[in-house]
């Protein structure tokens, strides 16, 4: 694990493997980048793939009050204080997803290509931003792990609950000891990010859409909406997975980022 000081004194962790061109990985919530290891054992022959901790997750420090917007700046903080040479392939997926696009709103010429993996543009409706007193009561009353059990139901596919109980213990393994500061502060940041479909058009940078075929929490639907209004984009789907695709079906998440990766960077 790699720590680094920012200017604004908030410690980052990331991982760090390989070399080549920049590959930047955003996970989603409430794990941390220890979600991204089968992406980084297959990229690392190719690329340089960096994984950091959203803040609070992980080995992050946390920031009490951070929204979508200020994690994409911290994000383009980081990648100077790290000496992350750009432009940079982005891919985030759910939260990171959320990040990334912000990022590309906000830094777009850092940016050489982007992937959105089980993510929206849309933003929280009245039913989600409920849900997430819900979640934020949860997690007062019953921590971490409480909360991974209500989730884990949701976030994985009905093909990886039956048949991967391998899978399940993964991602409450990640889940269960993040902190209640840094889920309660996330939270707030979901239920109030910004609408990131009118920003959709302005991305210029190859896109890969990638969306679990079981995935229920940002169903095909949100993935054809973002596939349809960014002008580069295409959009793959993946079999027998759900929202965390990367861990549920890893085989074909990674090749879907690999031949994308490979049209940016036909010599990498
Ligand atoms: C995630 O996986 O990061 C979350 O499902 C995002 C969200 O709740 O909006």
């Amino acid at each position: 694990m790699n720590m680094i000081k920012l200017p604004s004194g908030r410690m980052v962790a990331w991982r760090d493997d390989g070399s080549g061109p920049p590959v930047v990985l955003l996970h989603a919530f409430p794990l941390d980048s220890g979600m991204w290891a089968p992406q980084m054992a297959a990229l690392a022959a190719r690329y340089r793939v960096v994984a950091p901790d959203l803040p609070g997750f992980g080995g992050s420090d946390p920031s009490p009050s951070w929204t979508i917007d200020t994690a994409a700046d911290g994000l383009a903080e980081w990648l100077d204080a790290a000496g992350i040479p750009g432009p940079i392939t982005l891919g985030g997926l759910s939260m990171g997803g959320y990040v990334a696009l912000a990022f590309a709103r906000r830094h777009a010429s850092r940016l050489k290509g982007l992937i959105l993996a089980d993510t929206k543009a849309e933003p929280d409706d009245d039913t989600a931003r409920e849900g997430r007193t819900a979640t934020l009561k949860l997690v007062q009353e019953s921590g971490a792990r409480g909360l991974m059990k209500s989730m884990l139901a949701k976030v994985l596919g009905v093909t990886t609950r039956e048949h991967r109980p391998d899978v399940l213990d993964t991602v409450n393994e990640i889940g269960e000891w993040q902190s209640v500061a840094a889920i309660t502060a996330a939270v707030v940041a979901l239920r109030d990010r910004p609408d990131a479909r009118p920003g959709l058009a302005a991305v210029a940078v190859s896109t890969l859409v990638l969306v679990g075929a079981e995935d229920t929490i940002t169903p095909l639907a949100n993935a054809q909406t973002m596939a349809s209004q960014i002008p580069n984009a295409i959009l793959t789907t993946i079999p027998a997975a759900g929202h965390l695709a990367n861990l549920e079906a890893p085989a074909e998440f990674n090749a879907a980022v690999e031949s994308f990766l490979l049209t940016i960077h036909p010599t990498a």
